[in-house]
């Protein structure tokens, strides 16, 4: 359902991106891993050429509009045309804990740039190419932060929660040329990123959840490869919570 299937993952150096590059190759994707972090992002995409797969690392910086036009037009010469984006790169660590009073004013406009007007011009930017496919898709990586209100976090909360409403806009212009576009919005998941969230954050979040466990990167991994898939041609503009059940939709 996946092979053969060219897919760009934003922020895939690391975290949650790595886990869906690891798992789209896995199933026959060729794919670019594009992240701000060059070291890491080229070490994932030369150990998944070791292995055989087809995999490719770009550079990009979500905060600067040139540079994303670059990074999309260098994955076209890798790839060679484009059926998938996975919009996950985000600053998604290190800003918590900060209550609304006292969010830096260019803090707060460095999340929005990467995490909001990022997930915009890099959708843009492969738009062209995603309406050339027989059946483009889009996966936005909200968050569930932006479904309860996850305080101390302000910034971050109302990025993922413009992407939830981006994402329907964006469905609703690309719908005719059978591009579907689609969110996900994880709950507290493990990764090393969020090793350093307060031990009580992560018991609040395994309290409230129906399946009362930890949340891992393969319980999201399978929701992102079935929305980039044949399968869901039909879905567009939803928003998927994947969080056992802290917060229905
Ligand atoms: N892990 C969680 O608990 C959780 C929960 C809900 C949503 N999310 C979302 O999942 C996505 C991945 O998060 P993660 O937990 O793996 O954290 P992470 O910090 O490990 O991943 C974010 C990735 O984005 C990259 N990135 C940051 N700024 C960038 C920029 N300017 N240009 C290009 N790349 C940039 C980072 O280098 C990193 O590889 C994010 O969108 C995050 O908001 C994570």
């Amino acid at each position: 359902m996946l092979k053969g299937k060219r897919i760009i993952i934003t922020g895939s150096a690391r975290g949650l991106g790595q886990a869906f590059a690891i798992s789209l190759v896995e199933k026959g994707a060729h794919i670019v891993i594009a992240d701000i972090l060059e070291t890491e992002g080229s070490a994932v995409a030369n150990s998944l050429q070791k292995s055989g797969y087809d995999a490719h690392f770009v550079q990009v910086d979500l905060g600067d509009p040139r540079s994303i036009e670059a990074c999309v037009s260098q994955s076209m010469k890798m790839l060679g045309g484009l059926d998938g984006l996975v919009n996950n790169g985000a600053i998604a660590t290190g800003i918590g804990g900060v209550s609304m009073e006292d969010i830096d004013i260019d803090v707060w406009d460095r999340v929005m740039n990467v995490n909001v007007r990022g997930t915009w011009l890099m959708t843009r930017a492969a738009a062209p190419f995603l309406r050339q496919s027989s059946c483009g898709k889009v996966v936005n990586v909200a968050s569930d932060t932006a479904l309860w209100g996850a305080p101390q976090l302000m910034h971050y909360v109302s990025s993922k929660g413009a992407i939830i409403a981006m994402t329907k806009s964006m469905a609703r212009e690309l719908g005719n040329d059978n591009v579907c576009v689609n969110a996900i919005a994880p709950g507290l998941t493990l990764v090393d990123a969020t090793e350093y969230v307060p031990k009580e954050r992560h018991q609040l979040y395994q309290n409230g959840r129906a399946i009362s466990r930890a949340q891992l990167p393969e319980d999201v991994v399978g929701v992102v490869n079935f929305l980039l898939s044949d399968s869901a041609n039909f879905i567009t503009g939803q928003l998927l919570p994947i969080n056992g059940g802290f917060v229905m939709n």
